[in-house]
């Protein structure tokens, strides 16, 4: 323990008087020292005097209870100032002790003894809440790799989902995934789109997802469709939409599916929406939808070249297609769009997104919150 006390014979005496009670005990002649002492000795208690001159004891008090808030204090008081011994204690002393402690030691002792039974009960509630915190935070790991294992779950199943599409329309081969780079390829290159990177994702990728409802017959038909199979096959949109809009993590998603047909000019279906009604994510996608549209063999005609696509964008821009989004795509180099197209060639089956591609999506979009 630590004695502080500014007279060197009280110092002395109660030194003796502790150390005949078997405690091993620094003095200090003003609260500068102790802490000089504290800052470099093992001490488990102070006791120390309330009036000194320079720091008073009230002063050291605040400093030990900041610096050590563990660390046993008693105040040392004369008999007037109980009072002041109180305040001590409301301040976070652990005790007073009136002067002239000589008279009896094994008071001090008791006194002294209970407060560090105290100081080492609190210590052991300190680590049982540690150990809680440590529990919660391994527990919140657990749930958080769950939910990521969910989160991938979902992923794998809008995989099948999207090659489902692919399959039905078999004409189209490939378009979804396509659309799907494409869209995050405009959207990267716009900016500020991180936190939807996702959603214009997965509404490029399930775009078609209402196809699954149109029968074949209509989907499949080798000519040109009649006014009413026309009317029919539109009601994918809606059809998509109401499939995909109750999916909570594909809410934004399914704005995008119900808006994909949507021109800026108002000339689109199913509710005719202009420029800024229209979802951003249907925005790129009615691009990247264009531009892979011409750029991909149908049974009535080849492929255009990319050149000729993009000028059909270019004369179409802040009518059909918004304008800034067309800008942004016409700044995109032809290598970028002949890349992709190279890798779902490769993968050639459907061309599947692949879970990993999806995820691939979610993780700067966690690490921005
Ligand atoms: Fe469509």
């Amino acid at each position: 323990m630590l004695i502080v006390d500014d007279e060197a014979s009280v110092r002395k005496v109660m030194a003796a008087v502790f150390a005949q009670l078997g405690l091993l005990c620094e003095t200090a002649g003003s609260g500068e020292e102790a802490l000089r002492i504290l800052d470099s000795h093992r001490i488990d208690a102070v006791i120390s005097d309330l009036q000194m001159p320079g720091m008073s004891g009230m002063e050291l008090l605040a400093k030990v209870k900041q610096i050590y808030p563990q660390m046993v204090f008693m105040m040392v008081t004369g008999v007037d100032d109980i009072r002041v011994g109180i305040q001590a204690m409301r301040q976070g002393a652990d005790d007073y002790l009136v002067k002239p402690l000589q008279v009896d030691a094994s008071i001090v002792l008791a006194s002294l003894t209970r407060a560090l039974h105290v100081k080492h009960l609190e210590q052991e509630v300190e680590n049982y809440r540690h150990h809680l915190e440590e529990i919660v935070a391994e527990q919140t790991q657990q749930l958080r790799e769950a939910l990521h294992g969910i989160e991938r779950s979902y992923d794998h199943t809008l995989e099948v989902l999207g090659a489902a599409i692919d399959l039905r329309d078999s004409p189209t081969a490939g378009h979804s995934r396509r659309v799907f780079l494409y869209s995050i390829e405009i959207a990267k290159a716009m900016g500020g789109l991180e936190k939807q990177m996702r959603n214009v994702a997965m509404g490029a990728w399930l775009h078609d997802i209402g196809k699954l409802a149109i029968s074949d017959a209509i989907l499949l038909k080798p000519g040109p469709l009649t006014r009413e199979e026309r009317e029919i096959m539109q009601r994918h949109v809606q059809i998509g939409y109401d499939m995909v809009r109750g999916i909570p993590f594909l809410t934004d998603a399914a704005e995008i599916i119900f808006a994909h047909h949507e021109r800026c000019d108002g000339s689109g279906y199913p509710r005719g929406l202009k420029a800024a009604e229209i979802p951003v994510g249907a925005r790129i996608f009615g691009v990247a939808d264009t531009f892979d549209a011409m750029t991909s063999d149908r049974p009535y005609r080849r492929a255009l070249p990319f050149k000729i696509s993009r000028e059909v964008i270019e004369r179409g821009a802040g009518k059909l297609y918004d304008q800034p989004v067309a800008n942004v795509f016409l700044n995109i180099c032809d290598e970028t769009w002949e890349a992709i197209r190279r890798e779902t060639a490769a993968i050639h089956s459907f061309g599947l997104a692949t879970a990993s591609d999806i995820q691939a999506l979610s993780e700067p979009v966690e690490s921005g919150d």
